[in-house]
């Protein structure tokens, strides 16, 4: 079967984090909308057509409360009118950079759209740039602040739930980068007894303040990648710290442990997510999923133990659309060749690469026609931007332009459009970088040290 082709990306999130700041150039709202956003002054106030209760609120508890509330990641509340007249500087720059909320790939229709897009909409940021200039004005305390919605939940028959081990207390300061963060591995055996396909899943943190992005990989225990077994590699990396579960994984699942795929990707204020259309992804008899926690820190003490996380499989049969996901690294793939480097002191330093569909490794080899359904980007910290484009029957097609790149934000984008490939059409890659703190030349590693400019491809038969 494809599978045992085997092959050997590791995708090795790296420490620290960083703040890209944004190009800025979010799309000009062509400030013709000035639709009704505005609608509160029937009070008779003197008070400015938009105002905080009426307009402000709704879009707060909306679009940011999931994470800016007690007890969630952010690490401020916006829960309340004091809390935006606080922030209403900061929540207006960084709306208007489209940093926040976060969702990293460009949504303004250039290059694609995505499901769930965290985007603003332009007359929403029009909302609130108007309610700064106006000073503010606080409308009418009656109607009080909306609540979120419910994020939605997986149950039913298919829905497998499994646990990581408890006690796991995160540490500060392994990382000289990004002391207050930490990057833990857990083994979770879903015990797969036949071949299975996941079509949903959901993360749920023990405690929502430490948890900051969650991947979950397959993992085949008996496949060898170097040396040992998978097996045998999780054992020794596990037994390294016989008092505590897990073991560090900055890179990927951990050293010398080969992973078939990143089939899930979490990142906060994500509900249970059904891959599109119907689509699933196997996960064979046998396989293990190694959980990589990302944990930070700044909200809790020092020495807190973190609860269980939470990870619930939902797994079929069979599906309509079955799925695969792959990841190629077109510049760790060059340290079988000449390694490429990137200068030291540039604020763009670029590496771009391309390859068929079909030459990505650990492609499937059992589908010819394909719909591209989504893409998740990897780079370290260094990164500030990963264009990706598709050449199809000789056309191209603008994939999915992550102009705001931010380490600390990783997830799948799916397409709203799936794009229809054949599996010998190709897929173009460039990254960017800024290496202006480097004074030596910076190369691909799985490590923090190095960098990547890595695309799982999520691939829907069609
Ligand atoms: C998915 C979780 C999440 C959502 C949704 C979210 N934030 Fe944040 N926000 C964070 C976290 C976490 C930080 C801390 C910095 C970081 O980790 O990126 C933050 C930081 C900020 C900051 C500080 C400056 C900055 O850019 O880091 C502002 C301002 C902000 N958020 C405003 C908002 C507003 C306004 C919304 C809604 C329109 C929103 N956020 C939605 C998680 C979120």
């Amino acid at each position: 079967m494809s599978f045992s082709r085997i092959l050997v990306l590791t995708l090795m999130p790296t420490a620290a984090c960083l703040s890209v700041s944004a190009n800025g150039e979010s799309d000009d709202d062509d400030d013709g909308d000035e639709s009704a956003a505005a609608s509160s002054s029937d009070d008779g106030s003197a008070h400015a057509e938009v105002a905080f209760y009426e307009d402000v609120a709704p879009l707060l508890a909306a679009h940011c409360n999931g994470c800016h509330r007690e007890g969630g990641v952010a690490p401020f509340t916006l829960t309340s009118y004091a809390d935006a007249v606080a922030w209403a500087a900061p929540i207006l720059t960084a709306i208007e950079a489209r940093t926040m909320p976060p969702f990293t790939v460009n949504n303004d229709g250039s290059c694609q759209t995505f499901t769930d897009a965290r985007w603003l909409a332009d007359e929403e940021i029009d909302t609130i740039a108007r309610w700064v200039a106006a000073a503010t004005p606080e409308g009418d305390a009656s109607l009080g602040m909306p609540e979120p919605p419910e994020t939605p939940k997986l149950s039913g028959p298919g829905v497998r739930n499994m646990v990581t081990p408890e006690l796991y207390v995160p540490k500060a300061g392994l990382l000289p980068d990004a002391a207050l963060d930490d990057y833990r591995c857990f083994l979770v055996d879903p015990e797969l007894a036949s071949d299975q396909y996941l079509v949903g899943f959901e993360i749920v943190p023990g405690d929502a303040r430490m948890v900051h992005h969650v991947l979950v990989f397959n993992v085949d225990p008996a496949r060898s990648g170097g040396a040992t077994t998978n097996a045998d590699a999780m054992t020794a990396l596990d037994d390294a710290s016989p008092d505590e579960p897990g073991w560090p994984c900055f890179g990927s699942a951990g050293e010398g442990v080969w992973v078939e795929g990143v089939p899930i990707t979490w990142a906060p204020g994500t509900g249970a997510t059904r891959f599109p259309g119907g689509a699933g992804v196997r996960l064979d008899a046998g396989q293990q999923l190694v959980v990589q926690v990302h944990y930070n820190l700044a909200q809790v003490e020092a020495g807190s133990t973190a609860p269980a996380t939470g990870i619930a499989l939902e797994l079929a049969d069979d599906v309509e659309r079955r799925a695969h996901v792959a990841l190629v690294d077109g510049f760790l793939l060059s340290l079988f060749k000449e390694p490429a480097m990137l200068p030291p002191g540039d604020p763009a330093a670029a590496f771009s690469y391309e390859v068929t569909l079909a030459q990505i490794p650990n492609m499937t080899t059992e589908f010819e026609n394909v719909d591209v359904i989504g893409v998740l980007p990897h780079m370290h910290t260094r990164g500030t931007r990963m264009k990706i484009d598709f050449d199809i029957d000789g056309k191209t097609e603008c994939g999915a332009d992550v102009d705001r790149w931010d380490f600390d934000w990783q997830q799948t984008f799916f397409f709203e459009d799936p794009i229809a490939m054949k599996m010998t059409d190709t897929m173009r890659v460039g990254c960017e970088w800024n290496t202006e703190g480097e004074t030596e030349p910076v190369g691909p590693s799985l490590g923090t040290e190095g960098e990547m400019c890595l695309v799982g491809v999520m691939v829907a038969e069609r």
